[in-house]
């Protein structure tokens, strides 16, 4: 790496650099976006294994950046204004990619092949049983979480800076081989990051397979909207537009069974203060320690509809949620802990980070009254979620 890189701006002068257009990652060449929506590229870092990283900073027409790195696809940096205008990097995340190897890999990552759990780490298809590794025992109960031990935030992805129009972004690409973690078929994978004049980060989940397999992308953010480090998330507020859920085992596998979140404190169909209801007696909270739990979006068209909204009331920060998918997983940082020092040298805490992560079900290929998250050879996997950033 040279000394005294600054990155090279890649997007957003004059002529719009296309997608997949060439461009000299080590270039010493910096130059000021100023105004303009741009894409900088510089590296970021090496992977323990020695792998160059690159870090991709968006900047929106609209006063978004962010920066996004090609390792898992992570999200590092997310800076939005507040209701004053001030911007702030409302994720949690590190600085390096020895942090992301040392503390946890899942932060602001993309997941595959399988986000979230499958039970017992197997899955039969087409007549045959397939077995994934181990990597996860909430309630002492094994299953394979987030595609096994290297999923895709583990992997670094070949990227390119994308610009059309007055939205810029970053292409990322990677091909999983037949067998990769234990699941069947090469997949190739396209996510497509954008920002737009209107600030909202638009994610395009494209998957091509040759053999049949399960297939559940999602992005593994923790958003705090207060910023990183400044305490928890119980007092944001959130509405998800989901009339049901599906209540887990102890091992945070869903039953097979949808609930109605009708009187329970599972209902966020209108805006509730996340910490209102955390300690209330009830099994499914004992299970999750928190809120752990995917909700069935009331949504089930395949159209991008709104799935959930975020406020917080001291910057006025919010983030609308909507997706094509039929679910989303909201995860309060039960996990998180004050053993982890964040960006900014603070360490994080217990529930300092909230996710809101599209997908479908957990444990679908086992749970056959759920969605199909089953591709074949022939179709195409595409999803689309959008997260969109304002304040009031
Ligand atoms: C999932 C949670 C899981 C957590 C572990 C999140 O993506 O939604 O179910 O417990 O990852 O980091």
């Amino acid at each position: 790496m040279k000394a005294g890189f600054r990155g090279v701006l890649v997007a957003g002068v004059a002529a719009a650099c296309a997608a997949g257009c060439s461009f000299n990652k080590g270039a010493d060449t910096a130059m000021s976006g100023a105004g303009e929506p741009s894409v900088v590229v510089k590296p970021f870092g090496k992977t323990k294994g020695g792998q160059l990283v690159h870090q991709y900073t968006l900047t929106g027409a609209g006063g978004v950046v962010m920066d996004v790195i090609d390792y898992g696809g992570k999200v590092v940096r997310l800076f939005t204004p507040d209701r004053a205008g001030k911007l702030e990097d409302i994720t949690l995340g590190f600085n390096d990619v020895a942090g992301y190897e040392t503390h946890d890999k899942y932060f602001g990552s993309l997941i595959g092949r399988y986000g979230n759990r499958i039970a017992n780490g197997r899955f039969t298809l087409d007549g045959t049983t397939y077995t994934l590794p181990i990597n996860n025992t909430p309630g002492d109960l094994p299953c394979s979480l987030h595609g096994g031990n290297t999923g895709f935030d583990a992997v670094v992805w070949h990227s390119e800076p994308l610009s059309e129009g007055k939205s810029v972004g970053v292409k990322l690409t990677m091909t999983s081989p037949d067998g990769d973690q234990g699941y069947p078929g090469k997949l190739d994978v396209t996510v497509c990051y954008w920002l737009t004049p209107d600030n909202v980060w638009r994610i395009e989940y494209e998957a091509v397979t040759d053999k049949a397999t399960p297939v559940n992308l999602t992005q593994h953010l923790y958003f705090n909207f207060k910023g990183e480090a400044e305490g928890t998330i119980l007092d944001h507020e959130l509405t998800l537009f989901a009339d049901s859920m599906t209540p887990v085992t102890k091992g945070l596998i869903p039953t097979g069974k949808t609930a109605p979140v009708k009187g329970t404190p599972f209902d966020f169909t209108t805006p509730w203060i996340i910490g209102a209801r955390i300690n209330t007696d009830n099994e499914q909270l004992r299970f999750g320690g928190g809120y752990d739990h995917n909700w069935v979006l009331n949504s089930q068209s395949g159209k991008l509809a709104p799935a959930a909204a975020l406020y917080e009331k001291t910057t006025g920060r919010f983030m609308e949620v909507w997706t094509t998918e039929p679910a989303i997983q909201f995860y309060c940082g039960n996990f998180l802990t004050d053993k982890v020092p964040g960006k900014r040298g603070k360490n994080l805490c217990h529930r300092g980070g909230l996710a809101l992560e599209t997908q479908h079900s957990p444990d679908s290929p086992n749970l056959p009254a759920f969605p199909s998250t089953i591709l074949r050879p022939g179709a195409v996997y595409k999803t689309v979620t959008e997260y969109r950033f304002g304040a009031k």
